[in-house]
């Protein structure tokens, strides 16, 4: 907010102002002054007061003009006029168009004093009305945004466990096609070729299927959550093993490049995912030639892993949507839109947070900041990544 003055008064009778200004002041109140409406106005636009005191019969632009501007443009100052004696009319006037109130000159200090100060009491009271109503519109929509993300958890754990039988059954029969089609001498080599090429779309189709059940289902419902000291070195360079094919795939380079004896307790198979989610990401964004780079560093009684890439960026208004689930701006095949909602939930659990820097054209980084031990008693173990509670299977 732009540095406000506490009063601004407004008379054409410059003795008058003077005084009244010199033992406003003698009694802590800072005042500026204008000689007119327009004075007043080009001075507001610099600096707006909390209060003005005007004036309201004055040469060129008059009092209740200048009210009107006021109101308009700064609607949280408080305007106190100043009437002649026989002009009560002004200041009812005056009233209408958003007067704080009005006094008739010549002016009693200690009155005058009274009214400033209630009329910044006034002002104190709104501001602080508005930066509560801030403050719980702003806890509602992250509650309610926890929630979603909680019963989406939740139902989603709860369609990849059913989605798991059937696709058992259908991964199986595809074996049993498969031997059959091997064994059957009869068959055109057309028709054994087609056959081939239906059964390895399913064995595809399949195998996507389960990563996605294996990211929903694997973190939701994990209850072995084991805490201990991990080498951190050991994980990143088996991160990077994990995901080698991917990187030679896309022509880019990952690397790892946290120091050796780099330790810290944590949940081994959390963390590992985690890193593999996030490398995996850097990977995607990186075009031929990209490069992505896992770091660690302590940080007072945090560690800190950073997964670096100089790929494509994140645009702002995708942002504040990555941790949510199924948000991908990935085609089918590439993407699930799991990956950073599951990342978060484990890091969540294990008493951390991530944290995004991203330039579009530039690259990402994704930091998760971990407690070098994990707080051992609100670990709920029992509960998914998402928070929510365990369903029964
Ligand atoms: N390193 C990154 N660079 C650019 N975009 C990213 C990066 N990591 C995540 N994103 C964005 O966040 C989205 C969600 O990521 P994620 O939850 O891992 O799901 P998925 O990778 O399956 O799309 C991605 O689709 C992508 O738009
Ligand atoms: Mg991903």
């Amino acid at each position: 907010m732009e540095k406000h003055i506490p009063v601004l008064l407004v008379d054409d009778e410059t003795a008058f102002r003077d005084a009244l200004a010199r033992r406003l002041d003698k009694r802590g109140i800072e005042v500026r002054q204008a000689g007119d409406g327009e004075e007043a106005l080009e001075l507001m636009s610099q600096y707006p007061a909390e209060v003005v005191i005007m004036d309201v019969r004055m040469p060129g632009m008059d009092g209740l003009t200048a009210l009107k501007h006021i109101k308009a443009n700064y609607p949280s100052t408080e305007v106190i006029l100043l009437t002649g004696q026989a002009c009560t009319d002004d200041g009812v006037a005056g009233m209408k168009l958003g007067a704080f109130d009005y006094l008739g000159k010549p002016v009693e200090l200690e009155r005058l004093i009274a009214h400033i100060d209630l009329a910044r009491e006034r002002l104190t009271r709104r501001r602080e009305a508005e930066a509560e109503a801030e403050f719980r519109a702003q806890v509602s929509e992250r509650m309610a945004a926890a929630e979603r993300l909680a019963a989406l958890g939740t139902l989603a754990a709860g369609v990849a466990h059913e989605i798991n039988n059937p696709l058992a059954i259908i991964s199986e029969s595809r074996g049993w096609l498969e031997t059959r089609l091997a064994k059957d001498a009869g068959l055109s080599p057309e028709t054994r070729k087609a056959g081939e090429l239906a059964l390895s779309k399913i064995a595809a189709g399949v195998e996507r299927a389960k990563q996605i059940t294996h990211q929903l289902l694997g973190f939701a419902r994990r209850t072995d959550w084991e805490v201990r000291e991990v080498d951190l070195a050991g994980l990143a360079n088996e991160v990077v093993d994990l995901v080698k094919k991917t990187a030679e795939n896309s022509g880019a380079e990952l690397i790892s490049k946290v120091e050796p004896a780099t330790h810290l307790w944590s949940d081994p198979h959390g963390l590992r995912q985690v890193l593999l989610n996030l490398a995996t990401n850097g990977l995607q964004a990186v075009n031929s030639g990209g490069r992505v780079e896992i770091t660690a560093g302590q940080s007072g009684d945090r560690m800190v892993i950073a997964v670096r890439d100089n790929g494509v960026g994140i645009p702002k208004e995708n942002l504040k949507r990555i941790f949510e689930p199924f948000f991908t701006t990935k085609p089918p095949g590439q993407g699930t839109g799991l990956g950073l909602s599951v990342s978060q939930g484990i890091v969540d659990k294990l008493g951390g947070s991530i944290e995004v820097e991203s330039k579009v054209g530039a690259g990402s980084t994704f930091r998760v900041i971990l407690p070098k031990r994990p707080p051992v008693a609100p670990l709920s173990l029992e509960q998914g990544p998402w928070g929510g509670g365990e369903e029964a299977s």
